[in-house]
């Protein structure tokens, strides 16, 4: 079998605060006096979101944030990214780590240190939180404009679409597309394909986050495969928040077979327990995917993010070279 670490890939669907190290969260959480969020299961959500709102109250320090950054960063180089284009929800933040721009400024700086340092890439994606209205998002998108030529690359939508649909925050999306940034929305997750129609023809997206409720519509597959837009698909995520009943019954490979280009990524590992490597396991060991399918996953990946086309084209001929490899074992 091929090692799938050794695979050159794209880390693109991953929530950085979602993306602490256990033993981070445990850690900082006894430095500031602050009990351990429990992470159980996710009965609906909101529960969820609580969640995820506790972990992010354990980042009190400047030096808290660059340590989360740094270990996402290496975390996924153990995984074999050379990519890594983490999302940021700035005003998850703001009562603590202060201004907006400060915020996003610290994270740019870290990743790319350590990105640099380790020979790899690194990209940001700034997130808007549905739950915060449309004006909070039209914000959001003016900073990530304001930050377009200094390593935000992707812009996207966070939190329940089923509550609050695309459409209302188009207006953001427009300055995102505006400003060269890869509009990268949530969709067909906890809605169904008309979300994703939405986010496509609304959003301008060119990656749609989940997107897998879209294999409830064959002629969307149908448009989404001709227009090339990428899903960023997570395979345990939508397990774990009740998407899908099983992983075996992941649509994954129906999307794959409607010719949908798609990449796998973790979503929050944190919070789900799996790591980028063991969502690539995963498509192999239990949906059955073969090595040139992998191969063709971690192609779409380094093609769909904000990768600089140098890096893209040594990864893409380092997928070459995997596949070319002979399995061992
Ligand atoms: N924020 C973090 N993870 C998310 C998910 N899976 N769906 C929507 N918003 C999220
Ligand atoms: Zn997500």
């Amino acid at each position: 079998m091929r090692d799938l670490a050794a695979l050159p890939k794209a880390h693109l669907h991953l929530h950085l605060e979602g993306a602490m190290r256990p033993s981070t969260l445990a850690e900082l959480a006894d430095r500031h006096g602050i009990a351990v969020p429990p992470v159980t299961g996710f009965g609906s959500f909101a529960v969820f979101v609580g969640t995820y709102t506790a972990a992010c109250q354990v980042l009190r320090r400047e030096d808290d944030l660059r340590r989360l950054v740094r270990e996402v960063v290496e975390d996924a180089v153990l995984a074999g990214a050379v990519w890594v284009e983490p999302s940021l929800g700035p005003a998850n933040h703001r009562d603590r780590l202060g201004a907006d721009h400060d915020v996003v400024a610290v994270v740019l700086e870290e990743g790319r240190r350590a990105a640099r340092e380790r020979g790899v890439g690194f990209g940001l994606m700034i997130a808007a939180a549905r739950d915060r209205g449309v004006a909070e998002a039209v914000a959001a998108a003016r900073l990530a404009a304001d930050f377009a030529d200094a390593g935000v690359v992707s812009f996207g939508l966070d939190a329940d679409e089923a509550a609050f649909p695309p459409e209302p925050f188009g207006p953001a999306f427009d300055l995102a597309a505006q400003a060269g940034l890869i509009c990268a929305p949530h969709a067909g997750e906890f809605a169904g394909p008309a979300s994703v129609r939405a986010a496509i023809e609304v959003l301008h997206a060119r990656r749609v986050l989940h997107g897998v409720r879209a294999v409830e519509d064959p002629d969307l597959l149908r448009e989404v495969a001709e227009r090339g837009v990428c899903f960023d698909v997570c395979l345990t995520s939508n397990v774990k928040l009740g998407v899908v009943p099983t992983l075996e019954q992941h649509p994954l490979p129906a999307l794959l077979a409607a010719g949908v280009p798609c990449s796998l990524g973790a979503d929050d590992p944190l919070l789900f327990g799996a790591s980028l490597l063991d969502e690539y396991d995963h498509a192999r060991t239990t949906l059955g995917l073969d090595d040139a399918q992998l191969a063709e996953i971690a192609r779409v990946s380094l093609r769909s993010g904000g990768a600089p086309s140098a890096l893209r084209e040594r990864a893409l001929a380092g997928v070459d070279g995997w596949l070319t490899t002979p399995r061992a074992g």
